[in-house]
């Protein structure tokens, strides 16, 4: 199956040469072709370029794209769309004036959404994560990535981590699983967290690898969660049995676990609300891509990752949605892409390949998305007609998707 977009008026994040990501002075830069035209053939880029250049050919499909752009789909490389329920209760406790550590310490919080997990079949969990995951697709994300952490059982845990496996086998878009036993401690460890630390390490973790549940590792390394020691000890034992490190870090509290994430080789380091320049100063030359997730501090009211601090020191950045019940209910890439624009001064150039390169890197996906380049997938977003790319995080609150297509194939609503 051949698939021509023809007459595209801004082919975007074309790369010819394969890249890993992008940094510093680097993501001001967001190569594109004007009037191009794009081949898919199954379900792979098989070539594109100036229209100028074209030379007909045989294709199954035409796509007249005037007036209109052609992008890689959002690669949204932080979620945990798979939970069970809601807490609207606590968002309107907050609004109340409760603070979020406040509901935490009542029990409400990631223990909240534990209980309702625990309580929920299977089935009905996979039925209730499916619906964010098509609503995501809708609103243009190609590849995604989906964290544990809501069980904080072993059974649980696992409960969560078959669902993500389902929803791989069932959905075009590209899933990759983490497994965040130490998110919280659970209340009947309360006293013992480094009992529960013993039981991820001794029993759920060597189960997650031997049944190839997750690819990743995750710690909350928090103040009031998991010191950078319990970090340390559950990425040492994840990396022994095959999982990359990837950390909530730095959120409300710089303690140290962005140099323990770096230590351990994690692909990511993920919040970074609170940097101090020797966190910065640490993640220069590193593989380590670091990640924010503007849409948990414009929820929560915490300050948002110092982007321009960090891209103008050399770091890359890449932008993702945090898609959970607690502090960032919601999976859409064009308001996470607006709002590091509007409030993290981020340019649109830096927050697209963001949202695309850096993204897919930080899901260990840059060599399948992420770019218009021959032979990665084609998961792509056609704009609706737009005079320049810089409309997209201009329309905040909106997006300007007209169709998305995954592995070559549009996606129907
Ligand atoms: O990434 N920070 C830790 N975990 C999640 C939110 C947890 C929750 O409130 O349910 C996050 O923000
Ligand atoms: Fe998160």
């Amino acid at each position: 199956m051949v698939t021509l977009f023809k007459n595209i008026k801004e082919l975007v994040q074309v790369r010819t040469e394969p890249i890993s990501f992008v940094s510093g002075i680097q993501m001001k830069e967001l190569p594109t072709l004007k009037n191009a035209y794009l081949v898919v053939e199954d379900d792979r880029i098989l070539d594109f370029g100036l229209m100028d250049h074209f030379s007909p050919i045989q294709a199954d499909k035409i796509i007249d794209a005037t007036g209109k752009m052609v992008l890689p789909t959002w690669c949204d490389s932080h979620t945990h769309i798979v939970y069970a329920g809601n807490r609207e209760g606590e968002f309107v406790d907050r609004i109340n004036g409760m603070s979020y550590e406040e509901i935490a310490n009542k029990g409400g919080g990631i223990l909240n959404s534990a209980k309702k997990l625990q309580k929920t079949t299977e089935d009905d969990l996979y039925a209730q994560s499916k619906v964010r995951l098509e609503e995501i697709i809708q609103l243009g994300t190609g590849a995604v990535e989906i964290k544990s952490g809501y069980g904080l059982t072993e059974a649980s845990e696992l409960k969560m981590l078959r669902v993500t496996q389902r929803l791989k086998e069932h959905y075009p878009i590209e899933i990759k699983a983490t497994f965040l036993g130490a998110h919280a401690v659970p209340s009947q460890y309360k006293n013992n967290k480094g009992a529960y630390l013993q039981m991820l390490i001794d029993e759920v973790i060597p189960k997650i690898a031997s049944e190839r549940l997750a690819e990743y590792i995750d710690v909350f390394c928090e103040t009031g969660y998991f010191s950078v020691a319990d970090t340390e000890l559950i990425l040492k034992a994840g990396r022994k049995h095959g999982l990359t490190p990837k950390i909530h870090v730095n959120q409300f509290t710089a303690i140290g676990g962005i140099q323990a994430g770096i230590k351990y080789q994690a692909l990511s380091v993920d919040h970074l609300e609170e940097m101090r320049d020797e966190d910065i100063d640490a993640l220069k030359n590193t593989n380590t891509m670091p990640v924010a997730l503007p849409g948990c501090s414009y929820f929560l009211g915490i300050p948002y990752t110092p982007a321009r601090k960090m891209i103008d020191a050399g770091l890359p950045l890449a932008l993702a949605t945090d898609y959970n019940p607690g502090s960032a209910p919601s999976g859409n890439m064009n308001f996470v892409i607006s709002t590091a624009c509007i409030k993290m001064k981020m340019t649109p150039e830096e927050a697209i390949n963001a949202a695309t390169i850096n993204g897919a890197y930080a899901m260990g996906l840059e060599k399948e998305v992420g770019s218009i380049t021959v032979g990665k997938k084609a998961n792509l977003l056609l704009t609706k007609p737009m005079s320049s790319y810089a409309f997209i995080p201009y329309t905040f609150g909106d997006h300007q998707i007209e169709k998305v297509y995954l592995q070559g194939k549009e996606i129907n609503p």
